[in-house]
């Protein structure tokens, strides 16, 4: 419906009727009987339904466990105060909880009392504020360990050189003790460039990932337990792309490694790869991406290490140095990936997703 004006631009009337097609934030119309007079397009997504087949559907039957009672409706229709409640969380009739900002006014329409709901998804928002927070947090620790082992790393060199030289003048029955001082400085200097992490940028090369995962498979299973089952649940669709074949290989190797040592000699791991559409990391959407999942059948992540770790010196094991995972962590980083798990009793999956695509600006 276009502005008949010579300039064809289109009218006010035209903006109304077409912008709640457009509309991100889904639009539900009431009646005074609480049943649904119109869902914009965003609305038929939310309940997954069509507006025909929700027309005068009431609000409960379109979702499958609504928090919104019918008494609060039915209170905004006579006091006419409107409500708004954010964190609200809807569970959809494919059983699919979301959390949105509701909005809930009376309004009129053909001279009879409405009500008006708007529904804002916050998952997503929350999501990437909630990762820029764990980012930051895993930053100021590495940063923090990084400084420390720097500090460590001059000293160390000058007590190995010292014992070197002292050495020298040792006859070989007296080296006992400067040899040990030398091997346990080497030691800890092995121990320092672990903490201090990968330094080098990555050399990106287009590759395919499978060929990676191969060899991890190859290289761990010289030492593999005879229970331990490595099953291989590829996407051979999947693109070449751009990556660091090293860095990437050392990414993997660490989360595989921590997956045979959990399972103790029983279990299967799983290595599967997927194409991943529309992902977030950090804050940026990529259009594709490739999905490494190391998945295992363990005891899980241990519930007081769950929230840390990715940081550095974190460990559930007895000898470990909790460093794996965060080196995984810095090389995809590199990558501009993004590295997270899910975790309960009997199912560990660690994700790794790379982007294949360039981003999309939001
Ligand atoms: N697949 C898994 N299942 C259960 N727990 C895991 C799994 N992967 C890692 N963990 C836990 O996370 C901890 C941290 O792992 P990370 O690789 O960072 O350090 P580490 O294995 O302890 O030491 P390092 O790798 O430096 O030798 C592990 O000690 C283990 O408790
Ligand atoms: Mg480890």
């Amino acid at each position: 419906m276009l502005n008949s004006s010579t300039d064809h631009r289109p009218d006010k009337l035209y903006y109304q009727q077409n912008l709640p097609n457009h509309m991100v934030t889904a639009v539900i119309v009431l009646n005074s009987q609480l049943a649904i007079q119109y869902v914009n397009p965003a609305a038929e997504a939310l309940l997954i339904k069509s507006f025909n087949k929700l027309k005068n559907q009431r609000l409960e039957t379109a979702l499958f466990n609504s928090p919104i009672s019918e008494q609060r409706l039915k209170q905004l229709l006579t006091s006419g105060q409107e409500f708004s409640d954010s964190d609200v969380v809807l569970e959809r009739l494919d059983k699919r909880t979301i959390t949105v900002e509701l909005t809930a006014s009376s309004i009129e329409l053909d001279m009879q009392p409405h009500i008006l709901l708007e529904f804002k998804q916050i998952d997503q928002q929350k999501q990437i504020s909630e990762e820029a927070f764990q980012h930051q947090q895993w930053e100021s620790a590495r940063d923090l360990i990084r400084g420390l082992a720097h500090e460590i790393k001059n000293p160390l060199g000058g007590l190995r050189g010292a014992a070197q030289l002292l050495t020298k003048e040792l006859t070989v029955d007296q080296q006992e003790y400067t040899n040990m001082i030398i091997e346990q400085a080497d030691r800890l200097t092995n121990l320092v460039d672990r903490l201090l992490g990968p330094n080098q940028l990555p050399k990106m090369v287009y590759n395919n990932i499978h060929v990676v995962l191969e060899k991890v498979a190859q290289l761990v299973s010289f030492n593999l337990p005879e229970h331990v089952t490595i099953l291989k649940d590829y996407d051979p669709s999947l693109p070449e792309f751009s990556f660091d074949e090293d860095k990437i290989q050392q990414a993997i190797l660490n989360i595989v490694n921590n997956a045979i040592q959990v399972l103790g000699g029983n279990g299967v791991i799983r290595i599967k790869t997927r194409a991943a559409i529309n992902k977030t990391i950090n804050g940026k959407r990529i259009k594709l991406c490739a999905r490494i999942s190391i998945i295992d059948n363990g005891p899980g992540i241990p519930d007081k290490i769950q929230d840390t770790l990715f940081y550095p010196m974190v460990s559930g094991r007895d000898n470990g140095t909790g460093l794996g995972l965060s080196i995984s962590q810095t090389l995809i980083n590199q990558h501009k990936g993004k590295l997270y798990c899910v975790s309960r009793p009997g199912h560990t999956e660690f994700s790794l997703l790379l982007p294949i695509s360039e981003e999309i600006t939001l």
